[in-house]
């Protein structure tokens, strides 16, 4: 979800679960996947859950060599008519992002699009939007070339960038906070303090949830006042549903257990 306002959710990539998913990275929330027919069933229902309110989903090919290929994220960033194609911050992920390049570049003719260099290196789960403000996390897989890359394409589209710093027992940026709508900010305590995210524009908010909710934070704002969330965390899901949201709660307990959260999942573009 991170790079597109809400206006701009009408279609998303995402791609199946690798056959060697168990295998996937888990070196942060992750225990390593265990189910690979659940983790199917559960990233089927992902894929059910944003078709049915109203996204025109395109499924990619798994790729066997990379049991992390499901984590499509990381590997693209689109922004009002531009591709960002990054450097996977870590290694053993490089080769997931040529099928999506493809599939973008074929897809959104005319949009700009700008390759990384390495040793810039950035995931795209780093990166948060609120409206026309960005985040990004300065992490393992996100440096500091890698924002200077990023904060280039902002400024040419006008756009403000600020720079979060990632707590070592954090993922990315996206692993432990998203924007429901283009005016709210989930953050959980014992993660990132509110003066992180510097001074909110006019009608934006950030509201600090449980730190055992990490998880929950990472939702899938869709138009029409929707939420995805992930089963099991209901001080976020009351918070939503008390501001009125209708939220659309998915087990994720296999994508999970491989240091995934919905919006790795997906690209909006
Ligand atoms: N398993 C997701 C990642 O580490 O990138």
């Amino acid at each position: 979800m991170a790079t597109v306002r809400l206006d701009q959710k009408s279609r998303a990539i995402v791609r199946s679960i690798s056959d060697s998913y168990i295998n996937a990275i888990a070196s942060y929330f992750g225990s390593g996947p265990t189910d690979i027919a659940v983790a199917k069933a559960q990233h089927k229902a992902y894929s059910d859950a944003l078709s049915s309110n109203g996204v025109d989903v395109t499924t990619l090919e798994a790729d066997q060599n990379h049991p992390d290929c499901v984590f499509v994220e990381d590997q693209a960033v689109v922004i009002d008519g531009h591709v960002l194609l990054p450097v996977p911050g870590h290694e053993s992920r490089r080769g997931e992002q040529p099928p999506i390049a493809d599939f973008l570049v074929e897809q959104l003719k005319g949009h700009q699009i700008c390759k990384m260099q390495s040793p810039a290196m950035m995931d795209g789960g780093d990166i948060l939007r609120l409206g026309n403000l960005f985040f990004v996390g300065r992490s393992t897989r996100t440096n500091d070339a890698g924002i200077a890359e990023l904060k280039d394409l902002l400024d040419h589209l006008g756009h403000e960038l600020r720079v979060i710093d990632i707590p070592p027992h954090a993922l990315h940026l996206t692993s432990i906070c998203s924007t429901p709508s283009d005016q709210l900010i989930l953050v959980p305590e014992g993660y990132l303090s509110p003066e992180s995210f510097g001074v909110m524009p006019d009608g934006c908010e950030i509201i600090m949830m449980p730190q055992e909710e990490v998880y929950g934070c990472n939702t899938i704002g869709l138009p029409g006042n929707k939420v995805i969330l992930a089963e099991g965390y209901p001080t976020v899901k009351s918070e939503l549903e008390n501001r009125g949201f209708e939220c659309i709660s998915i087990d994720m307990s296999q994508i999970r257990a491989a240091d995934g959260s919905l919006t790795c999942c997906s690209i909006f573009y």
